[in-house]
């Protein structure tokens, strides 16, 4: 069984949960497993879907439901019962193991996270209103989903160490921070000149994509805000162990609390997808009004945008909602960003996509029409506000 940052520098901070053996066995099982779902099951049934629809398309008469039709066929067959079984419950099986490990450990895990000369803050509020999208399901079914809180910092925990796993260890190893980097990168790609002062990070979770702003830009004051108390002290903590400033709250990043044109860049991190089609137009409305003029506004999405017409993907897209708890992932795949930045008011409004960073600074910055797949570039749309 391989490791999880073949060849590459170890990519970590002192906070996360450290696995015993037994428990990295079983993560690294299970990342295993998810990998095996994913390069090996699911082409075989996207192979079946395409003989499916290839006959469906020569011996029938058009269907005003050919999603539900190719559904309903697949659905009889037991390798495709197994496929989504297996994806699943190997997506289960990754937050009960982390669940357990960061359980073992949480009295030290609290103890990391005291810190007694902070460079950075945290503000909650206690009488916060988790917006609908978020309380409704477990999102990737994490038990509790993102605002869960019991006065800890274990969700965030939780979500560190799920998260990386989550990622395959592909997405910067155990710091989990190459969307980050991208967005930055994507800063310095095509809005070279910015010197931002004030830089926010909306939809923040634990700050993986928060730290690499504080330190690509270190004279800048950045803030991170999120829905979820538990993940917000964690990401506080996380910062500071990493030596980085950054002023988290706990806030609906539909309508916050800053005022009119306070940052010189706004930016979120595959946050879109995770709230509803409402949502999704006042984050962007509201990134537009928290921008200076000439502010920049970076949305960074999966990089899965959705191909119309494509009857397999479709139904990929209905299964991970319906089966992840992935509230807008239609939506968010599918929609006309140049169109909706635009009626948010933005300018100069750019869509492709990013090449993946590993620092931002160092780059690629490359910006382009063209994806180069999972986790080698990212969806992006940004405009000037
Ligand atoms: C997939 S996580 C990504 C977190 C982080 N941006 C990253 O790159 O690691 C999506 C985050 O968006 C947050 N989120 C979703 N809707 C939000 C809202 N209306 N206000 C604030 N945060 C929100 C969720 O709580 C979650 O932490």
């Amino acid at each position: 069984m391989s490791g999880w940052n073949e060849g590459a520098v170890a990519q970590t901070h002192p906070l996360i949960a450290q696995p015993s053996h037994d428990e990295l066995v079983e993560q690294l099982f299970i990342r295993d497993l998810k990998l095996h779902v994913m390069q090996t099951l699911e082409p075989a049934q996207k192979k079946l879907a395409g003989a499916i629809v290839a006959q469906t398309e020569t011996s029938a008469a058009p269907s005003n439901d050919p999603v539900g039709d190719l559904r309903g066929k697949m659905e009889a067959l037991d390798s495709f019962r197994t496929w989504l079984t297996v994806k699943r419950e190997s997506q289960r099986q990754l937050w009960a193991a982390v669940g357990d490990s960061v359980e073992r450990q949480a009295d030290q895990l609290e103890a990391l996270a005291d810190l007694p000369t902070p460079l950075g803050s945290v503000t909650l509020d206690a009488a916060f209103d988790v917006p609908a999208y978020i309380d409704r399901g477990d999102i990737h079914l994490m038990p509790g989903g993102n605002a869960h809180d019991d006065g800890s910092i274990l969700q965030g925990a939780v979500m560190d160490r799920g998260g990386a796993v989550y990622m395959l260890g592909r997405n910067g190893g155990m710091l989990n921070d190459l969307r980050g980097q991208t967005a930055m990168a994507h800063l310095l790609t095509v809005y070279p000149e910015i010197e931002p002062k004030r830089i926010l990070d909306m939809g923040s979770g634990i700050g993986t994509s928060t730290v690499p702003a504080a330190i690509a830009f270190p004279d800048a004051e950045v803030h991170g805000a999120d829905v979820g108390a538990s993940m917000l002290r964690y990401a506080h903590a996380r910062a500071e162990h990493l030596g980085a400033r950054v002023l988290f709250s706990q806030q609906n990043v539909e309508k916050t609390n800053f005022p009119d044109g306070h940052f010189d860049v706004v930016f979120s991190c595959v946050v879109l997808h995770e709230t509803s089609q409402a949502a999704m137009a006042n984050i962007l409305a509201e990134s537009h009004r928290l921008l200076r003029p000439g502010g920049v506004a970076i949305h960074l999405e999966v990089p899965l945008i959705h191909n119309f017409g494509d009857l397999w993907e479709e139904l990929s897209s209905e299964l991970e909602a319906q089966f992840n708890n992935e509230p807008n992932w239609r939506g968010a795949l599918s929609a006309d960003y140049g169109a909706l930045m635009e009626a948010s008011g933005f300018t100069d409004v750019k869509v492709g996509y990013q090449s993946t960073a590993f620092q931002a600074r160092s780059g690629p910055l490359v910006f382009k029409d063209t994806s180069d797949g999972v986790f080698r570039s990212w969806f992006v749309t940004s405009g000037r506000a």
